[in-house]
């Protein structure tokens, strides 16, 4: 399956449902498979490389799944309801990946959709294994394999619900969550862009450019030989992740720590569009 798949019928311009995803390492990209897959009739679309001009959407639903980042929803995601606006489908649900904070994410989004005379019709947290390695790693495969089975039996839930056109509450975190964390999401939000900083690279790195194709703001490139970033980060942790070599730190601690992707997603699934003949390897 490619970044813009449809799951029953290819060339259907009429698709009951489409499913935009947004991913670093490949969770929300699986979570939109699985689901399209209960749906059946569904269409996938990546966020970043959805082509409103070229690529023109008849659905009735539509899905966003992208992770929680920083306790609430990435930049990207944010700017991509504009693009939304341009379809005004019937029903609109959302799932909001996280490594167990979903925090006050589907809140703030349904919120900010309304600013824009978009209704969010139901959303849903869904915890997989985190992929924020400067915390640490995913966990064990058991745990990992414990939350892909968790999340399997609600995206069922989901299917039904989507189905129907459920409408409901969106789902949120404990209080303390949303009173903490919603703060340390506003502080943070506007220096993201510049958390590019801490990267750095140790001297097994090939200059093989995968970090430089995966990134979905083309924030790095190799000048007089060195990887550069240039501040124009979304902290999707793509690049760190998906490194073969392993070479690309965050900080100090990221030497010691297991990098993470979906088992199931392999790495020329996130570069459809761009040249891959180094990438097969997923
Ligand atoms: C910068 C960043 C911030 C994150 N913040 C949160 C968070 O606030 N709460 C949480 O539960 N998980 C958080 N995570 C974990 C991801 O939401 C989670 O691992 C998700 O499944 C990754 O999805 P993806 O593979 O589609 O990118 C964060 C991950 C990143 C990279
Ligand atoms: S993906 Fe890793 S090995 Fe390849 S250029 Fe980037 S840092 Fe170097
Ligand atoms: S530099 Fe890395 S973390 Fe930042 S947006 Fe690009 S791929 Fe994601």
């Amino acid at each position: 399956m490619t970044k813009s798949d449809s799951n029953c019928n290819e060339n259907s311009q009429f698709t009951r449902s489409t499913i935009f995803y947004y991913t670093g390492t490949g969770n929300s990209l699986w979570l939109a498979r699985t689901l399209a897959g209960k749906i059946g009739n569904a269409e996938l679309i990546s966020m970043v490389d959805w082509d409103i001009q070229k690529q023109t959407i008849h659905s009735s639903a539509i899905g966003l799944i992208f992770p929680v980042h920083i306790w609430g929803v990435p930049r990207r995601v944010l700017s991509f309801l504009d693009k939304l606006k341009t379809i005004s489908p019937d029903y609109i649900f959302a799932i909001a990946n996280n490594a167990g904070q979903v925090s006050n994410t589907l809140v703030q989004l349904k919120k900010v959709m309304e600013s824009k005379d978009l209704t969010l019709s139901s959303g849903w947290s869904i915890i997989m294994p985190s992929n924020y390695i400067p915390w640490g790693g995913p966990g064990s495969l058991d745990k990992q394999n414990e939350r892909f089975q968790a999340a399997q039996l609600k995206l069922s839930l989901i299917a039904e619900k989507v189905q129907s056109r459920v409408k409901m509450p969106v789902e949120k975190g404990p209080l303390w969550q949303r009173v903490v964390f919603t703060g340390l999401y506003k502080v943070t939000f506007p220096y993201v862009h510049k958390m590019d900083v801490k990267f750095w690279v140790d001297n097994h790195c090939n200059q093989c450019s995968i970090c430089l194709n995966i990134c979905p703001t083309h924030n790095i490139d190799i000048r007089n030989g060195k990887l550069t970033w240039h501040n124009h980060c979304e902290q999707c942790l793509a690049c760190i992740q998906w490194c073969p070599k392993e070479s690309l730190q965050y900080g100090k601690k990221t030497p010691a720590y297991p990098r993470y992707h979906n088992p199931e997603v392999k790495l020329k699934d996130l570069m459809n569009n761009k040249s891959i003949s180094s990438l097969e390897r997923g």
